[in-house]
Protein backbone atom coordinates (compact mmCIF):
# COMPACT_ATOMS: atom_id res chain seq x y z
CA UNK A 1 0.00 0.00 0.00
CA UNK A 2 1.24 3.39 -0.84
CA UNK A 3 2.10 5.83 2.20
CA UNK A 4 -0.18 8.66 2.27
CA UNK A 5 0.41 12.45 3.96
CA UNK A 6 -1.39 11.59 7.34
CA UNK A 7 1.55 9.00 8.15
CA UNK A 8 4.25 11.96 8.01
CA UNK A 9 4.87 13.96 11.12
CA UNK A 10 6.26 17.33 8.85
CA UNK A 11 4.40 18.53 6.33
CA UNK A 12 5.85 17.71 2.20
CA UNK A 13 7.43 20.31 1.78
CA UNK A 14 9.46 20.75 4.88
CA UNK A 15 13.11 21.10 4.07
CA UNK A 16 16.01 22.83 5.38
CA UNK A 17 17.75 26.16 3.25
CA UNK A 18 20.76 27.58 2.16
CA UNK A 19 20.34 29.38 5.19
CA UNK A 20 20.31 26.30 7.30
CA UNK A 21 17.20 27.36 8.89
CA UNK A 22 13.83 24.92 7.91
CA UNK A 23 11.52 26.31 5.61
CA UNK A 24 7.88 24.98 4.66
CA UNK A 25 5.95 25.93 1.16
CA UNK A 26 9.21 27.24 -0.06
CA UNK A 27 8.95 30.29 3.12
CA UNK A 28 11.90 30.41 5.79
CA UNK A 29 10.63 29.79 8.89
CA UNK A 30 12.78 31.87 10.90
CA UNK A 31 11.91 34.60 8.52
CA UNK A 32 8.04 34.10 8.98
CA UNK A 33 8.67 34.20 12.71
CA UNK A 34 10.17 37.65 12.20
CA UNK A 35 7.77 38.87 9.66
CA UNK A 36 4.16 37.93 11.44
CA UNK A 37 5.52 37.74 14.68
CA UNK A 38 5.06 34.30 16.81
CA UNK A 39 3.29 32.13 18.19
CA UNK A 40 2.44 31.47 14.48
CA UNK A 41 0.18 29.39 12.64
CA UNK A 42 1.66 28.76 9.32
CA UNK A 43 -0.42 26.13 7.15
CA UNK A 44 0.96 24.50 4.45
CA UNK A 45 -1.18 24.65 0.95
CA UNK A 46 0.35 21.71 -0.54
CA UNK A 47 0.66 19.37 1.94
CA UNK A 48 -3.52 19.96 2.56
CA UNK A 49 -3.64 19.53 -0.98
CA UNK A 50 -1.62 16.17 -0.97
CA UNK A 51 -3.96 15.01 1.45
CA UNK A 52 -7.18 15.69 -0.47
CA UNK A 53 -5.36 14.14 -3.38
CA UNK A 54 -4.73 11.10 -0.96
CA UNK A 55 -8.10 10.90 -0.11
CA UNK A 56 -9.09 10.77 -3.73
CA UNK A 57 -7.07 8.75 -5.02
CA UNK A 58 -8.14 5.70 -2.36
CA UNK A 59 -11.59 6.04 -3.13
CA UNK A 60 -11.58 6.70 -6.85
CA UNK A 61 -12.67 2.73 -7.65
CA UNK A 62 -15.68 3.29 -6.13
CA UNK A 63 -17.82 6.04 -8.04
CA UNK A 64 -20.58 7.08 -5.25
CA UNK A 65 -18.13 8.97 -2.41
CA UNK A 66 -19.02 12.08 -0.99
CA UNK A 67 -15.52 13.53 0.78
CA UNK A 68 -16.45 15.96 3.12
CA UNK A 69 -14.22 17.93 5.70
CA UNK A 70 -14.88 18.35 9.32
CA UNK A 71 -14.52 21.65 9.71
CA UNK A 72 -14.46 21.58 13.50
CA UNK A 73 -10.37 20.51 13.40
CA UNK A 74 -9.62 24.09 11.94
CA UNK A 75 -12.33 26.07 10.29
CA UNK A 76 -10.99 29.07 8.43
CA UNK A 77 -11.98 31.17 4.82
CA UNK A 78 -9.04 30.45 3.26
CA UNK A 79 -8.79 26.83 4.31
CA UNK A 80 -11.93 25.94 3.86
CA UNK A 81 -11.48 27.70 0.20
CA UNK A 82 -8.89 24.68 -0.59
CA UNK A 83 -10.48 22.26 0.78
CA UNK A 84 -13.85 23.22 -1.16
CA UNK A 85 -11.45 23.91 -4.76
CA UNK A 86 -10.61 20.11 -4.30
CA UNK A 87 -14.02 19.27 -4.20
CA UNK A 88 -14.99 18.60 -0.82
CA UNK A 89 -17.76 19.35 1.07
CA UNK A 90 -18.04 20.54 4.56
CA UNK A 91 -19.07 18.57 8.11
CA UNK A 92 -20.16 21.67 9.50
CA UNK A 93 -21.06 21.61 14.07
CA UNK A 94 -22.50 25.19 14.05
CA UNK A 95 -23.48 28.34 12.66
CA UNK A 96 -20.16 29.96 12.88
CA UNK A 97 -18.88 26.86 10.31
CA UNK A 98 -21.82 26.95 8.14
CA UNK A 99 -21.56 30.76 8.00
CA UNK A 100 -17.44 30.50 7.10
CA UNK A 101 -17.09 27.99 4.65
CA UNK A 102 -20.59 29.66 2.85
CA UNK A 103 -18.51 32.89 2.71
CA UNK A 104 -15.60 30.78 1.70
CA UNK A 105 -17.71 29.60 -1.62
CA UNK A 106 -18.65 26.58 -0.70
CA UNK A 107 -20.69 24.45 -2.52
CA UNK A 108 -23.65 24.37 0.44
CA UNK A 109 -25.28 21.43 -1.34
CA UNK A 110 -22.26 19.26 -0.25
CA UNK A 111 -22.38 20.43 3.73
CA UNK A 112 -23.82 17.93 6.42
CA UNK A 113 -24.77 19.96 9.14
CA UNK A 114 -24.19 17.67 12.50
CA UNK A 115 -24.39 17.77 15.74
CA UNK A 116 -26.34 16.92 19.10
CA UNK A 117 -28.13 19.82 20.47
CA UNK A 118 -28.99 22.48 17.28
CA UNK A 119 -30.23 25.99 18.08
CA UNK A 120 -33.09 26.91 16.29
CA UNK A 121 -31.38 29.66 14.70
CA UNK A 122 -28.60 27.69 13.59
CA UNK A 123 -31.09 25.34 11.66
CA UNK A 124 -33.05 27.68 10.19
CA UNK A 125 -29.52 29.80 8.78
CA UNK A 126 -28.74 25.76 7.54
CA UNK A 127 -32.15 25.74 5.96
CA UNK A 128 -31.62 29.44 4.45
CA UNK A 129 -28.24 28.87 3.17
CA UNK A 130 -29.00 25.51 1.35
CA UNK A 131 -26.90 23.01 3.65
CA UNK A 132 -27.41 19.51 1.46
CA UNK A 133 -27.98 17.31 4.69
CA UNK A 134 -29.01 17.61 8.24
CA UNK A 135 -28.11 14.90 10.55
CA UNK A 136 -30.94 14.39 12.81
CA UNK A 137 -29.36 13.60 16.47
CA UNK A 138 -32.33 12.82 19.04
CA UNK A 139 -36.26 13.01 18.87
CA UNK A 140 -36.03 16.39 20.02
CA UNK A 141 -33.87 17.49 17.14
CA UNK A 142 -36.54 15.36 14.67
CA UNK A 143 -39.83 17.36 16.20
CA UNK A 144 -37.91 20.96 16.04
CA UNK A 145 -36.41 20.54 12.58
CA UNK A 146 -40.00 19.12 11.37
CA UNK A 147 -41.41 22.72 12.99
CA UNK A 148 -39.23 24.47 11.33
CA UNK A 149 -39.43 22.37 7.64
CA UNK A 150 -43.54 22.48 8.05
CA UNK A 151 -43.45 26.31 8.70
CA UNK A 152 -41.26 26.99 5.48
CA UNK A 153 -42.95 24.59 3.84
CA UNK A 154 -40.39 22.48 2.91
CA UNK A 155 -38.86 18.92 2.94
CA UNK A 156 -35.63 18.61 4.49
CA UNK A 157 -32.79 16.14 3.63
CA UNK A 158 -31.75 14.32 6.74
CA UNK A 159 -29.43 11.61 7.71
CA UNK A 160 -30.44 10.41 11.09
CA UNK A 161 -26.49 10.06 13.55
CA UNK A 162 -26.71 6.60 15.70
CA UNK A 163 -24.49 5.16 18.38
CA UNK A 164 -23.61 1.58 16.77
CA UNK A 165 -22.01 0.57 19.77
CA UNK A 166 -18.43 0.39 18.46
CA UNK A 167 -15.48 0.36 21.36
CA UNK A 168 -11.66 2.28 20.10
CA UNK A 169 -8.75 2.06 21.37
CA UNK A 170 -8.66 5.72 21.67
CA UNK A 171 -8.52 8.24 24.20
CA UNK A 172 -11.88 8.02 26.13
CA UNK A 173 -12.96 11.68 25.88
CA UNK A 174 -12.86 11.28 22.38
CA UNK A 175 -14.95 8.16 21.61
CA UNK A 176 -17.79 8.25 20.21
CA UNK A 177 -19.41 5.56 18.68
CA UNK A 178 -20.02 3.41 21.42
CA UNK A 179 -23.47 2.85 23.26
CA UNK A 180 -23.25 5.22 26.26
CA UNK A 181 -22.92 8.08 24.22
CA UNK A 182 -24.49 11.42 23.94
CA UNK A 183 -24.35 11.41 20.70
CA UNK A 184 -26.83 9.80 18.28
CA UNK A 185 -29.79 7.72 18.48
CA UNK A 186 -29.38 4.41 19.99
CA UNK A 187 -29.90 0.90 17.36
CA UNK A 188 -32.52 0.36 19.50
CA UNK A 189 -34.28 3.65 18.80
CA UNK A 190 -34.03 3.57 15.14
CA UNK A 191 -37.51 2.05 14.16
CA UNK A 192 -39.17 5.04 16.21
CA UNK A 193 -37.55 7.87 14.30
CA UNK A 194 -38.11 6.25 10.99
CA UNK A 195 -41.82 6.15 12.07
CA UNK A 196 -41.74 9.54 12.84
CA UNK A 197 -40.03 10.82 10.09
CA UNK A 198 -42.92 8.80 7.39
CA UNK A 199 -45.27 11.20 8.32
CA UNK A 200 -43.05 13.94 8.36
CA UNK A 201 -41.72 16.89 6.05
CA UNK A 202 -38.62 15.57 6.44
CA UNK A 203 -37.12 13.00 3.71
CA UNK A 204 -34.64 10.35 5.35
CA UNK A 205 -31.72 9.13 2.68
CA UNK A 206 -29.26 7.06 5.20
CA UNK A 207 -27.93 6.37 8.13
CA UNK A 208 -24.73 8.55 9.96
CA UNK A 209 -22.36 7.17 12.22
CA UNK A 210 -19.07 8.64 13.79
CA UNK A 211 -16.78 6.18 16.13
CA UNK A 212 -14.18 8.12 17.07
CA UNK A 213 -11.03 10.57 16.69
CA UNK A 214 -7.32 9.45 16.05
CA UNK A 215 -8.16 5.86 15.37
CA UNK A 216 -4.58 3.64 14.11
CA UNK A 217 -7.18 0.55 13.78
CA UNK A 218 -9.03 -0.31 10.73
CA UNK A 219 -11.02 -3.27 11.40
CA UNK A 220 -13.44 -1.00 13.05
CA UNK A 221 -14.39 0.83 9.89
CA UNK A 222 -15.43 -2.47 8.84
CA UNK A 223 -17.28 -3.67 11.56
CA UNK A 224 -19.46 0.11 11.58
CA UNK A 225 -20.18 -0.74 7.96
CA UNK A 226 -21.42 -3.82 8.96
CA UNK A 227 -24.05 -2.64 11.15
CA UNK A 228 -24.78 0.62 8.90
CA UNK A 229 -25.83 -1.35 5.80
CA UNK A 230 -27.36 -4.24 8.60
CA UNK A 231 -29.67 -1.38 9.59
CA UNK A 232 -30.21 -0.45 5.97
CA UNK A 233 -31.17 -4.02 5.22
CA UNK A 234 -33.42 -4.19 7.79
CA UNK A 235 -35.30 -1.12 7.27
CA UNK A 236 -35.97 -1.93 3.56
CA UNK A 237 -37.39 -4.86 4.89
CA UNK A 238 -38.98 -3.62 7.85
CA UNK A 239 -40.71 0.10 6.12
CA UNK A 240 -40.18 -0.98 2.30
CA UNK A 241 -37.37 2.15 2.73
CA UNK A 242 -34.81 2.61 0.46
CA UNK A 243 -32.18 4.19 2.20
CA UNK A 244 -29.64 5.06 -0.02
CA UNK A 245 -26.26 6.68 1.86
CA UNK A 246 -24.18 6.31 4.95
CA UNK A 247 -21.84 8.16 6.31
CA UNK A 248 -19.67 6.84 8.09
CA UNK A 249 -17.81 9.77 10.40
CA UNK A 250 -14.33 10.40 10.09
CA UNK A 251 -11.57 9.39 12.62
CA UNK A 252 -8.06 8.68 10.84
CA UNK A 253 -5.07 9.34 12.87
CA UNK A 254 -1.97 11.04 12.04
CA UNK A 255 1.30 10.93 13.30
CA UNK A 256 2.43 13.32 15.92
CA UNK A 257 5.58 11.59 17.30
CA UNK A 258 7.73 8.57 16.16
CA UNK A 259 5.71 5.94 17.67
CA UNK A 260 2.62 6.99 16.66
CA UNK A 261 1.98 4.67 13.17
CA UNK A 262 -1.38 5.26 11.60
CA UNK A 263 -2.62 3.17 8.78
CA UNK A 264 -2.54 4.91 5.63
CA UNK A 265 -5.54 6.87 3.59
CA UNK A 266 -4.96 3.59 0.97
CA UNK A 267 -5.16 1.14 3.67
CA UNK A 268 -8.55 2.52 5.11
CA UNK A 269 -10.16 3.04 2.20
CA UNK A 270 -8.87 -0.41 1.35
CA UNK A 271 -10.78 -1.53 4.65
CA UNK A 272 -13.42 0.26 3.83
CA UNK A 273 -14.71 -0.60 0.69
CA UNK A 274 -14.09 -4.31 1.35
CA UNK A 275 -16.01 -3.95 4.28
CA UNK A 276 -19.13 -2.50 2.14
CA UNK A 277 -18.57 -5.01 -0.85
CA UNK A 278 -18.52 -7.73 2.25
CA UNK A 279 -21.70 -6.09 3.63
CA UNK A 280 -23.82 -5.15 0.67
CA UNK A 281 -23.37 -9.20 -0.44
CA UNK A 282 -24.47 -10.29 3.20
CA UNK A 283 -27.29 -8.22 3.38
CA UNK A 284 -27.93 -7.78 -0.47
CA UNK A 285 -28.64 -4.16 -0.53
CA UNK A 286 -28.23 -1.90 -3.66
CA UNK A 287 -24.31 -0.14 -3.24
CA UNK A 288 -25.32 2.77 -1.18
CA UNK A 289 -23.38 6.68 -1.47
CA UNK A 290 -20.58 6.58 1.27
CA UNK A 291 -20.12 10.06 2.65
CA UNK A 292 -16.62 10.65 4.70
CA UNK A 293 -15.84 13.36 6.62
CA UNK A 294 -12.45 13.03 8.47
CA UNK A 295 -10.94 16.24 10.33
CA UNK A 296 -7.58 15.73 11.98
CA UNK A 297 -6.22 13.57 8.94
CA UNK A 298 -6.67 16.42 6.17
CA UNK A 299 -5.73 19.25 8.04
CA UNK A 300 -2.79 18.04 10.63
CA UNK A 301 -0.16 17.66 9.04
CA UNK A 302 -0.09 21.22 7.01
CA UNK A 303 0.24 22.87 10.39
CA UNK A 304 3.06 23.70 12.16
CA UNK A 305 3.50 26.24 15.16
CA UNK A 306 5.91 28.68 15.73
CA UNK A 307 6.98 29.89 18.88
CA UNK A 308 9.44 31.66 20.13
CA UNK A 309 12.34 30.70 23.44
CA UNK A 310 11.74 33.21 26.48
CA UNK A 311 12.84 32.53 29.94
CA UNK A 312 14.55 29.46 31.09
CA UNK A 313 15.09 27.57 34.61
CA UNK A 314 16.79 25.01 35.57
CA UNK A 315 15.10 23.03 38.64
CA UNK A 316 18.19 22.14 40.88
CA UNK A 317 18.58 18.10 40.37
CA UNK A 318 15.34 18.61 38.15
CA UNK A 319 14.36 19.37 35.01
CA UNK A 320 15.30 22.10 32.97
CA UNK A 321 12.23 24.36 31.57
CA UNK A 322 12.40 26.84 28.38
CA UNK A 323 9.51 28.29 28.10
CA UNK A 324 7.83 29.56 25.07
CA UNK A 325 5.61 32.86 24.24
CA UNK A 326 2.08 30.75 23.07
CA UNK A 327 0.78 27.52 24.82
CA UNK A 328 -2.07 26.18 26.28
CA UNK A 329 -4.83 28.57 24.97
CA UNK A 330 -2.75 27.78 20.98
CA UNK A 331 -2.39 23.91 21.54
CA UNK A 332 -4.79 22.90 24.65
CA UNK A 333 -3.94 19.16 23.82
CA UNK A 334 -1.34 18.62 25.92
CA UNK A 335 -2.73 19.75 29.02
CA UNK A 336 -6.42 18.33 27.66
CA UNK A 337 -5.53 14.98 26.02
CA UNK A 338 -1.71 14.55 27.29
CA UNK A 339 -1.17 15.13 23.38
CA UNK A 340 2.57 14.58 22.53
CA UNK A 341 4.33 16.67 19.90
CA UNK A 342 7.43 16.96 17.66
CA UNK A 343 9.36 19.97 17.43
CA UNK A 344 12.56 21.49 16.45
CA UNK A 345 14.59 24.60 16.67
CA UNK A 346 13.63 26.14 13.15
CA UNK A 347 16.95 28.10 13.19
CA UNK A 348 19.37 24.85 14.03
CA UNK A 349 17.01 22.27 12.47
CA UNK A 350 20.40 19.98 11.94
CA UNK A 351 22.04 20.53 14.81
CA UNK A 352 22.55 17.31 16.96
CA UNK A 353 20.20 17.02 19.78
CA UNK A 354 22.74 17.78 23.05
CA UNK A 355 20.02 17.77 26.09
CA UNK A 356 16.27 17.40 27.31
CA UNK A 357 14.14 20.31 28.30
CA UNK A 358 10.74 20.92 28.49
CA UNK A 359 9.04 23.36 27.07
CA UNK A 360 6.54 25.21 28.89
CA UNK A 361 3.65 27.27 27.96
CA UNK A 362 3.54 31.00 28.83
CA UNK A 363 -0.23 30.88 30.38
CA UNK A 364 -0.43 30.80 34.35
CA UNK A 365 -1.39 27.18 35.30
CA UNK A 366 0.96 24.41 36.14
CA UNK A 367 -0.38 22.01 33.85
CA UNK A 368 0.49 24.74 30.48
CA UNK A 369 3.53 22.17 29.41
CA UNK A 370 3.29 21.79 25.78
CA UNK A 371 6.16 19.27 25.33
CA UNK A 372 7.36 17.27 28.15
CA UNK A 373 11.51 16.17 28.21
CA UNK A 374 12.43 17.01 24.34
CA UNK A 375 16.02 16.55 22.87
CA UNK A 376 16.97 19.70 21.61
CA UNK A 377 20.19 21.39 20.29
CA UNK A 378 21.43 23.67 22.99
CA UNK A 379 18.30 25.81 23.55
CA UNK A 380 18.66 29.77 23.71
CA UNK A 381 16.50 33.00 24.31
CA UNK A 382 15.22 33.91 21.29
CA UNK A 383 15.32 30.82 19.14
CA UNK A 384 12.62 30.02 16.75
CA UNK A 385 10.61 26.68 18.33
CA UNK A 386 8.75 24.66 15.40
CA UNK A 387 6.01 22.66 16.61
CA UNK A 388 4.56 19.76 13.69
CA UNK A 389 1.48 18.63 13.25
CA UNK A 390 -0.38 21.46 15.13
CA UNK A 391 -3.02 22.02 11.84
CA UNK A 392 -5.75 19.97 13.76
CA UNK A 393 -7.95 21.25 16.68
CA UNK A 394 -5.49 23.89 17.82
CA UNK A 395 -6.64 27.25 16.22
CA UNK A 396 -10.47 25.42 16.31
CA UNK A 397 -9.84 24.82 20.26
CA UNK A 398 -8.51 28.34 20.92
CA UNK A 399 -9.05 30.58 23.76
CA UNK A 400 -8.16 33.65 25.10
CA UNK A 401 -6.81 32.64 28.60
CA UNK A 402 -5.21 35.10 30.67
CA UNK A 403 -6.69 37.95 27.86
CA UNK A 404 -3.96 37.08 25.81
CA UNK A 405 -4.38 37.65 22.04
CA UNK A 406 -4.58 34.49 19.18
CA UNK A 407 -2.08 33.84 17.36
CA UNK A 408 -2.14 34.92 13.33
CA UNK A 409 -2.46 32.14 11.12
CA UNK A 410 -0.23 31.97 7.22
CA UNK A 411 -0.85 30.22 4.38
CA UNK A 412 2.78 29.40 2.75
CA UNK A 413 2.79 27.94 -0.81
CA UNK A 414 5.89 28.33 -3.53
CA UNK A 415 7.98 30.41 -1.69
CA UNK A 416 4.66 32.72 -0.66
CA UNK A 417 2.90 33.48 2.33
CA UNK A 418 -0.16 35.01 2.93
CA UNK A 419 -2.30 36.31 5.96
CA UNK A 420 -5.45 34.11 6.30
CA UNK A 421 -5.77 34.99 9.71
CA UNK A 422 -4.98 38.35 11.45
CA UNK A 423 -3.25 38.32 14.81
CA UNK A 424 -5.95 39.67 17.54
CA UNK A 425 -4.48 43.57 18.82
CA UNK A 426 -5.60 44.47 22.11
CA UNK A 427 -8.36 46.54 20.99
CA UNK A 428 -9.81 43.02 19.32
CA UNK A 429 -9.77 41.51 22.82
CA UNK A 430 -11.83 44.74 24.78
CA UNK A 431 -13.80 44.84 21.54
CA UNK A 432 -17.04 43.02 23.01
CA UNK A 433 -16.68 44.88 26.27
CA UNK A 434 -19.19 46.85 27.69
CA UNK A 435 -18.77 48.93 30.63
CA UNK A 436 -22.42 50.03 31.71
CA UNK A 437 -22.71 53.85 31.87
CA UNK A 438 -23.58 53.58 35.61
CA UNK A 439 -19.80 52.63 36.25
CA UNK A 440 -18.41 54.80 34.37
CA UNK A 441 -18.15 57.75 36.65
CA UNK A 442 -15.62 55.57 38.27
CA UNK A 443 -13.33 54.52 35.27
N1 LIG B 1 -17.49 13.54 12.36
C1 LIG B 1 -17.97 13.67 13.58
C2 LIG B 1 -19.39 13.43 13.83
C3 LIG B 1 -17.13 14.02 14.65
O1 LIG B 1 -17.61 14.14 15.88
C4 LIG B 1 -15.75 14.25 14.39
C5 LIG B 1 -14.84 14.64 15.46
C6 LIG B 1 -15.28 14.12 13.07
C7 LIG B 1 -16.18 13.76 12.07
C8 LIG B 1 -13.85 14.35 12.69
O2 LIG B 1 -13.02 13.44 13.31
P1 LIG B 1 -11.45 13.42 12.96
O3 LIG B 1 -11.30 12.92 11.52
O4 LIG B 1 -10.94 14.79 13.11
O5 LIG B 1 -10.87 12.47 13.94
N2 LIG B 1 -10.59 17.78 20.06
C9 LIG B 1 -10.16 16.40 19.94
C10 LIG B 1 -10.85 15.71 18.79
C11 LIG B 1 -12.36 15.74 18.90
C12 LIG B 1 -13.03 15.09 17.73
C13 LIG B 1 -14.49 15.34 17.77
N3 LIG B 1 -15.23 14.83 16.66
C14 LIG B 1 -8.66 16.36 19.77
O6 LIG B 1 -8.02 17.42 19.73
O7 LIG B 1 -8.06 15.30 19.69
Amino acid sequence: MPNSTNQFIRPVTCTVNNQGNLEVGGCDLVELAQKYGTPLYVVDEATLRSVCMDYKCAFSSYEKVNMMYASKALCSMATSAVIASEGFGFDVVSAGEIYTVYKAGADMSKVLFNGNNKSVDELLLALELGVGRISVDNFFELSLLNELAKSKNKTVDILLRITPGIECHTHEYIQTGHLDSKFGFDLTQIDEAVEYIQDSNLKLHGLHAHIGSQIFETKVYEDEIDILIRELARLDEKYSLKLDEINIGGGLGVKYTDSDLPPSTYEIADVILKGLNKAIEKYGVDAPTIFLEPGRSIISTAGVTLYTLGSSKQVPNGRKYFAVDGGMADNARPSMYQAQYTAVIANKPEEKASQTVTIAGRFCESGDILIKDISLPEPEEGDVLCVFNTGAYNYSMASNYNRVEKPAMVLVNNSQSDIIVKRESLDDLISHDVIPDRLKTNV
